[in-house]
C-alpha cells in the first residue's frame, strides 16, 4: 500500500499539493494552523478536482477526494507518513518554527520538503537535529497544473533525501529538477526575474506598452516555451544548432546585456503606471475570475500536451 504524505499549510499552494498527491493515489493528510482554513480547504479542492475531471485530466474527482484527510493536529498529520510537504507563510521565523516542530514530530526516515519560493533551506534548518533530511521542493502555482518542482539542497542535505524527493515527484507526475546548490531565486525565479526586470525597464523607457510587452510573450516567445526551453529553442533556430546560433547572434546578446549593468529597483511611479495600464484591461474585481480563466486555459493546455505527446511524441 502507498504510504501517506503530509501537507502542512493548506493555503493556495498546500491545497494544490494535496491534489498532486491525491490524484496519484497517495493518501494525503493536511494540517493548517488556521481552523477556518481547515474547515474550508476541502470545498476548494473538491471544486478543483471536478474541473480536472471535466478536462479529462483525472478519472474521478470522488476517488481523488477520498484520499484526502484534514487533521486537527500536526502530530496526527505526520503520523506514519513517508514525506512532508511544508507550505506555510514565506518568512524565516515561521519556516524555522514549523520545520523544528516537524523535525521533532516526524520519525527520522521522513523527508521534509519546503515549498519556499526563495528562502533557502540553510536559513531555517541549520540548528535542527534532522537537518540532513530537509530540502526545498519549490513548486509553481498551481502545482497540479504546472509540473515543475525545483529541488534545492542546503549544504548539509543528504543526497539520498534529494533522490527520495526526486523519485516521489516523478512518481506523482511532477517534473523535478535538481539544483546543485543554493542560489537566490533558485533557477525558475532567476529566469522569470531576468525577463520581468527587462519588461519593467522597457516599459519605463517608453519602448512599448505593458500590453505589447505581454503580447511579445503570449503571441511570441511563450508559444515555444510551453514545450521547449531557451537552449533547445536556439538550437533549432540556426541551421547548424546552438553553436551556429551563438556564432551569429552572441555579439547582439552581449551588447544587450551590457546595456543593463546597473539594475534599478521597480520604482513607485513605475509600478503606478503599469498598475494603471493593467486596470484599463482588467478591473480589480475581475482578478479572481481571470485567475479561474487562467487555470482553465492551463487545464486545456495540459490536456493538449497529454494528447500531443501521445500523437506526436515528446
Ligand atoms: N503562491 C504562489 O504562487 C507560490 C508558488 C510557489 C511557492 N509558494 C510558496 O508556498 C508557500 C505557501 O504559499 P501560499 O501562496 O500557499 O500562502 P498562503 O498564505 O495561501 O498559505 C499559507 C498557509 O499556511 C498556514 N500556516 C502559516 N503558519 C502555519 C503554521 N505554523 N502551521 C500550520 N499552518 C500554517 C496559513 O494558515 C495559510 O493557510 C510559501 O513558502 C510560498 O512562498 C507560493
Amino acid at each position: 500500500m502507498t504510504k501517506p504524505v503530509a501537507v502542512i499549510g493548506a493555503g493556495l499552494v498546500g491545497a494544490g499539493w494535496a491534489i498532486v498527491f491525491a490524484r496519484a493515489g497517495y493518501p494525503v493528510r493536511i494540517y493548517d494552523g488556521d481552523a477556518g482554513i481547515r474547515a474550508d480547504v476541502l470545498a476548494g479542492i473538491q471544486s478543483n478536482l471536478e474541473d480536472l475531471q471535466s478536462f479529462g485530466l483525472i478519472e474521478s474527482a470522488e476517488v481523488a477526494r477520498g484520499e484526502i484527510t484534514v487533521c486537527e493536529t500536526l502530530d496526527d498529520a505526520v503520523d506514519g507518513v513517508s514525506y512532508v510537504q511544508e507550505s506555510v507563510f514565506e518568512t524565516i521565523p515561521v519556516k524555522t518554527e514549523i520545520t523544528a516542530a516537524l523535525d521533532a514530530a516526524c520519525s527520522p526516515d521522513v523527508v521534509i520538503g519546503s515549498s519556499s519560493s526563495g528562502i533557502p533551506a540553510s536559513a531555517f534548518t541549520e540548528a535542527l537535529e534532522g537537518r540532513q533530511r530537509c530540502l526545498i521542493a519549490h513548486p509553481v502555482n498551481p502545482p497540479y497544473l504546472v509540473p515543475l518542482v525545483e529541488l534545492v539542497p542546503a549544504p548539509w542535505t543528504d543526497p539520498a533525501a534529494i533522490q527520495f524527493a526526486f523519485d516521489l515527484m516523478t512518481a506523482v507526475g511532477q517534473s523535478p529538477i535538481q539544483i546543485t546548490r543554493e542560489v537566490d531565486g533558485f533557477v525558475l525565479n532567476r529566469l522569470q526575474g531576468a525577463l520581468l526586470n527587462e519588461a519593467w525597464a522597457l516599459f519605463e523607457e517608453g519602448y512599448a506598452s505593458a500590453e505589447d510587452i505581454d503580447k511579445t510573450v503570449s503571441e511570441g516567445l511563450g508559444l515555444r516555451w510551453s514545450f521547449m526551453g531557451p537552449f533547445q529553442t536556439i538550437d533549432l533556430n540556426a541551421p547548424g544548432g546552438v553553436a551556429d546560433y551563438a556564432a551569429r547572434l552572441a555579439p547582439l546578446y552581449h551588447t544587450v546585456a551590457q546595456s543593463r549593468t546597473e539594475p534599478k529597483p521597480w520604482g513607485d511611479d513605475l509600478i503606478h503606471d503599469v498598475e494603471a495600464e493593467r486596470r484599463t484591461h482588467l478591473s480589480k474585481q475581475d482578478l479572481a475570475s481571470r485567475r479561474e480563466w487562467r487555470d482553465r486555459r492551463l487545464m486545456a493546455l495540459a490536456a493538449h500536451k497529454n494528447k500531443s505527446s501521445k500523437e506526436i511524441g515528446d
